[in-house]
């Protein structure tokens, strides 16, 4: 099934969540322009929740995704409040949502988990999830090990749900290279974040416009991958063997950099940001995004 039939969407764009970030005015902004938003709700109590729900609502009538990044600590406390007041799209990230996928499908919401590898994938479909993120390591934020190049059309291969491809797309080449590797769709994060209505310093988006290929490190391990902007902090993180100060140099690292400090902020970004030439409007960019989509299938080759 085609993913716009799916989300009922005019253009196969997914701005993915990005914890703190994507708040309710990117979210309408990339809805009202025909790609679905995603909310992201790390930093959400049940109150802001539904708040953050209703103002999306009142900007946009189209659809749109909430995250529930499953490390959070409040996921038993959003849950209710999805299963009360259902959304069209929940994407899970960091965790498996097998104990509350039904629950979501039950009222109507799709599930989508983003997924780091083909045995993942396969484990998500047999469980129901209405399509995957196959997403690869070039991504900004908490990362895999595979790239996109090799996990997407392995994951097309192995499930027959819809897969969504992420991480390194961030021009119309990037998105048509993903529908050749068999995505219908396609999630990106990075571009997003130097939209006009994301609640970031400017200096995190000139550091993301200024970045070139090689602008962008991974630090920590296992689940605490995170690629980000090479800055003082990454370079301390690297040089940083013990975990205590580790965790005490990261601990509120993402939301220092929101608020522009250069020295103590982790500035998350993905391998595209060396493809960012400039801010635009949330608009400017989806429609960018989707002249990559092919029209007809005989596009691709
Ligand atoms: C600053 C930042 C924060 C992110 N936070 C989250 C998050 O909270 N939950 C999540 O599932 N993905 C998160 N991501 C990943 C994005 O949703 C998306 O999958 C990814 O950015 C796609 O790769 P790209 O950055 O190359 O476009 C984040 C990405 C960035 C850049």
């Amino acid at each position: 099934m085609q993913l716009t039939n799916l989300l009922h969407i005019q253009k196969p764009i997914i701005q993915g969540a990005m914890a703190r970030i994507s708040k309710p005015v990117l979210v309408g902004a990339v809805s009202n322009a025909g790609g679905l938003g995603v909310l992201t709700t790390t930093d959400s109590s049940a109150q802001l929740l539904q708040s953050d729900l209703k103002a999306i609502r009142q900007a946009t009538k189209n659809p749109f995704g909430v995250n529930l990044m499953l490390q959070q600590p409040n996921i038993s406390e959003l849950l209710p409040v999805l299963l009360a007041n259902p959304v069209p799209v929940v994407f899970t990230s960091a965790g498996n949502p097998a104990p509350f996928l039904k629950d979501l499908l039950d009222v109507g919401t799709l599930v989508i988990p983003v997924i780091p590898s083909v045995k993942i994938a396969r484990k998500m479909a047999d469980i129901g999830a209405s399509a995957v993120v196959a997403e690869g390591m070039e991504s900004g934020g908490h990362i895999g090990i595979e790239t996109t190049m090799t996990l997407v059309p392995q994951v097309a291969e192995a499930v027959k749900i819809p897969v969504i491809a992420a991480g390194g797309i961030g021009t119309q080449a990037g998105v048509k290279a993903a529908f050749a590797l068999g995505a219908t769709g396609v999630q990106v994060g990075t571009a997003f974040l130097v939209a006009e209505e994301t609640p970031v310093a400017d200096n995190y988006k000139q550091l993301v416009i200024q970045a070139n290929d090689n602008g962008t490190v991974v630090t920590g391990t296992g689940a605490n991958r995170v690629r980000s902007l090479k800055t003082p902090l990454t370079e301390k993180l690297l040089a940083t063997i013990d975990s205590d100060t580790f965790n005490q140099l990261s601990s509120g690292s993402l939301q220092r950099a929101i608020s522009g400090d250069i020295e103590h902020g982790t500035f998350m970004a993905g391998q595209s940001a060396g493809m960012i030439t400039k801010i635009q409007p949330a608009k400017a960019i989806v429609t960018e995004l989707n002249k990559g989509v092919p029209t007809i299938i005989e596009e691709l080759f």
